[in-house]
């Protein structure tokens, strides 16, 4: 079944709404091999404790900067024991970073992690806007109107809000499918009206690796390292994109290093990759007995498997996808961003996988059951005898 471009971008917020199950062995995130920054920045992370959040912090204690948290202290609380935490509430308590900004404290650069509300934006900008020297904000690929078009860069058209639903959209503090893209967009706005040249937005695409909550990504290396025959979904040329937590958290201090301002889209692979070159990617890792077959997309549909939320990271190339996960990268090449090789965000999540409670991995967020798994390739098989 393919979602609606609404239903999709609604299953990637629920799936990435549960924050923080059982990070307590975290997968022994890679230590970054940096060297001290030649100039040490005081850095205000609002969030820090999800996904991206974590191994942007670690890196930037790597790079020796001084970080500060702002959260409800209610995420991953074991992590960072020694970091200064200002605790709050965006939603309607913002007194502990007041209190701060009163007593004069400055800080080189604000990461803005945590707000799809553009309120959230207004009222941190304006506390924060002189107190700080650069904020960057964390879109999202689903900022953008559509994807209709192949390739789309930083340029594209983006979400809007219409007139007549501005005020219900703009105090609503419910994240809806249809509200979360042009949200990301006006909390753009709300940044750039506030820090205007001083002012970074990333938009990521989908983020993986260890530490993901959404289970997404996560299913394939862990279905593959299972064995056997797996359900591959579509042509195997379809596109993906996705980009690994630790690549985008340590890019996000390195353009906060580089004062780098704009939009940049926050999406790997450096090249494009289809789902088969994923698939085979990660399937390479592992040395078991195993082979792909590959289900068409409408007999997958037929069957009731979702593109997206079963067959995870993919959707087929059709209608209103044909631009999807393609996005362009160029600029965010050029202002710095890396990537890690596919097979250490594989290992890494299935590292990651291995240490949640048995009850967690006995409920995954996303992938195909195996069951659904079993009973389609048995009608598959069925089908092309
Ligand atoms: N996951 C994806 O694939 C994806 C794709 C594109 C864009 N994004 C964007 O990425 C951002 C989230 O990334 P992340 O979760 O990895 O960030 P993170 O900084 O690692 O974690 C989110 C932080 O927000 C804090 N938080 C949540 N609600 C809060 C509130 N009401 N007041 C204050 N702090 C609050 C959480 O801590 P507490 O719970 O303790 O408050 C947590 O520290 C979002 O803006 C999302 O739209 C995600």
């Amino acid at each position: 079944m393919i979602p609606s471009r609404r239903d999709f971008v609604q299953l990637s917020i629920l799936a990435g709404g549960a924050v923080g199950l059982g990070l307590a062995r975290r997968a022994q995130a890679d230590k970054p091999g940096t060297a001290k920054a030649s100039k040490p920045l005081k850095i205000l992370v609002l969030g820090g404790t999800g996904l991206i959040g974590p191994p942007m912090v670690e890196y930037a204690i790597a790079r020796g900067h001084e970080v500060t948290l702002f959260n409800r202290g209610k995420t991953n609380t074991h992590l960072f024991p020694d970091l200064e935490k200002l605790e709050g509430d965006r939603n309607d308590d913002l007194s502990a970073l007041q209190a701060e900004v009163d007593a004069g404290r400055l800080w080189d650069a604000v990461i803005d992690n945590t707000a799809s509300i553009p309120r959230w934006v207004t009222e941190s900008t304006a506390l924060l806007a002189e107190a700080a020297d650069f904020y960057l904000y964390t879109s999202s690929i689903s900022a953008y109107a559509d994807t209709l078009t192949p390739s789309a860069d930083e340029t594209a058209p983006l979400g809007q809000i219409s007139p007549e639903d501005e005020a219900e959209v703009l105090t609503t503090k419910d994240i809806t499918g249809e509200n979360y893209g042009p949200l990301k967009a006006r909390c753009e706005e709300e940044a750039r009206k506030a820090f205007s040249d001083r002012c970074c937005v990333v938009r990521p695409g989908l983020i993986i690796g260890p530490g993901d909550y959404s289970d997404r990504f996560t299913y394939w290396p862990v279905r593959i390292y299972k064995g056997g025959e797996v359900m591959a979904p579509g042509n195997p040329t379809d596109p993906v994109q996705f980009i690994d937590c630790r690549d985008l958290g340590e890019w996000y201090i390195r353009l906060v290093e580089n004062g780098t301002t704009g939009d940049f889209n926050g999406v790997g692979p450096r090249s494009p990759m289809s789902i088969a070159g994923m698939l085979h990617g990660i399937r390479a890792t592992v040395d078991n007995e195993i082979s792909f077959t590959w289900v068409e997309a409408d007999f997958l549909e037929q069957h009731e498997v979702q593109a997206w939320m079963h067959m995870t990271v993919w959707v087929p190339l059709v209608d209103e996808y044909a631009g999807f996960s393609t996005s362009s990268i160029d600029r965010a090449l050029a202002a710095g961003l890396t990537f890690r090789p596919l097979a250490d965000t594989s290992v890494a999540t299935v590292e990651y996988w291995n240490s949640l409670p048995e009850e967690r991995r006995a409920k995954p967020k996303a992938g195909c059951p195996p069951e659904l798994e079993a009973q389609v390739l048995e009608a598959w098989h069925a089908r092309n005898k």
